[in-house]
């Protein structure tokens, strides 16, 4: 899936300013035009756009009426909007501005300036979403792995691995290496049309699960037995049982769009015979794919409770091992070409 497009509701009785407005918005968003605030707000119990552009004088209610309804309601009083409007007199804008709208644009507008105020606006509005969520995944994140991270440091004071990343920071930089390197060899389309803003702290969040999981067995000395291995393979599934109870809303959001693929599909193998679904070859999603070798790699150079890492040389020719078995044959070609980067990502000072 690519990105998703971001979502505006063009609200004015002016047929003619609704279809010039669409015109100029539908290559980069999905626009909806309304001919009324009775229509918006009937369309609002169906989508929740990321802006709304407002004409101020229609019949009936009218766009201060409008945006005076929209601010009283907790559904939609974050919904940022623009008021689109003829009357370019001071007073209107002040009243508007003063009532919640973040921003003014006079019709006739050009359709670069409009473009370019639309964009700064949700552009704003995506840096503190993606900051919101980079902090969230580095909580979870750390919770799940502060165990793993002590045995590292207290099982291998001399390692040789001295990576100034923790877990979750080197996945994220093996996975933008793979999806660039996917790109620039035009393997995988779908590589290059994620939002990586959003996808890289999502790949932080792939062993959520595992929150549900019991700390005796994660941090087992020794190899877990059968009952032990089947609880810990359960952690996919509870990663996206979480995810799952989020609202709608939420989990509509390409953040937590990429995490529930990467939580349910990171131990999927390209053979089939990896958890929780057996899915094969590219029935299991790209990012399921990627996160499997990031992962997988990053594994072998940590230390487990029940053995030290694995020296870089050793990690690369087991990776490779699992060409078309546990790993996507292409991803593996990739790694093998960049084996060098990995091994830096991976701190190795020997
Ligand atoms: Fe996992």
């Amino acid at each position: 899936m690519g990105k998703n497009k971001q979502k505006i509701i063009l609200v004015d009785d002016n047929v003619a300013s609704l279809s010039m407005g669409k015109n100029i918005l539908k290559n980069k968003y999905d626009v909806y035009p309304v001919p009324s605030g009775e229509k918006l707000f009937e369309l609002l119990t169906k989508i929740s756009p990321d802006l709304i552009l407002l004409d101020i004088t229609m019949p009936e209610m009218d766009g201060f009426e409008v945006i005076r309804r929209l601010k009283a309601s907790r559904k939609t009083h974050e919904i940022p909007v623009i008021f689109l409007t003829s009357r370019d007199d001071p007073a209107n804008e002040l009243e508007g501005l003063s009532l919640g709208a973040i921003d003014y644009i006079s019709k006739p507008f050009s359709p670069s300036l409009l473009i370019q105020r639309i964009e700064n606006h949700l552009m704003h509005s995506d840096e503190l979403l993606f900051n919101a969520f980079g902090v969230l995944a580095e909580a979870i994140e750390f919770r799940v792995e502060q165990f793993s991270d002590m045995i590292n440091n207290n099982r291998n004071p001399g390692s040789k691995f001295n990576s100034t990343m923790g877990h979750g920071k080197r996945i994220n930089a093996y996975v933008k290496l793979l999806l660039d390197e996917l790109e620039t060899r035009k393997l995988y389309n779908e590589a290059a049309n994620y939002d990586q803003r959003f996808l890289l702290p999502a790949c932080q969040l792939h062993d959520l699960g595992k929150l549900f999981i019991s700390e005796s067995i994660l941090n087992k000395e020794g190899p877990l037995n059968d009952d032990e291995y089947n609880e810990v393979k359960k952690h996919p599934s509870l990663g996206i049982n979480l995810i799952d109870k989020l609202s709608p809303e939420a989990r509509d959001h390409i953040f937590l769009h990429y995490a529930r693929i990467i939580v349910g599909n990171h131990h999927e193998k390209w053979d089939g015979t990896g958890y929780p679904k057996g899915l094969k070859e590219e029935e299991i999603p790209l990012l399921g794919r990627v996160m499997a070798l990031a992962d997988g790699y990053d594994a072998l150079i940590s230390a487990k409770p029940y053995r030290d890492p694995f020296n870089p040389s050793d990690a690369q020719k087991m990776i490779m091992a699992g060409k078309g078995t546990w790993l996507d044959p292409v991803l593996v070609d990739v790694f093998t070409d960049t084996t060098s980067s990995f091994t830096e990502i991976a701190g190795w000072k020997g």
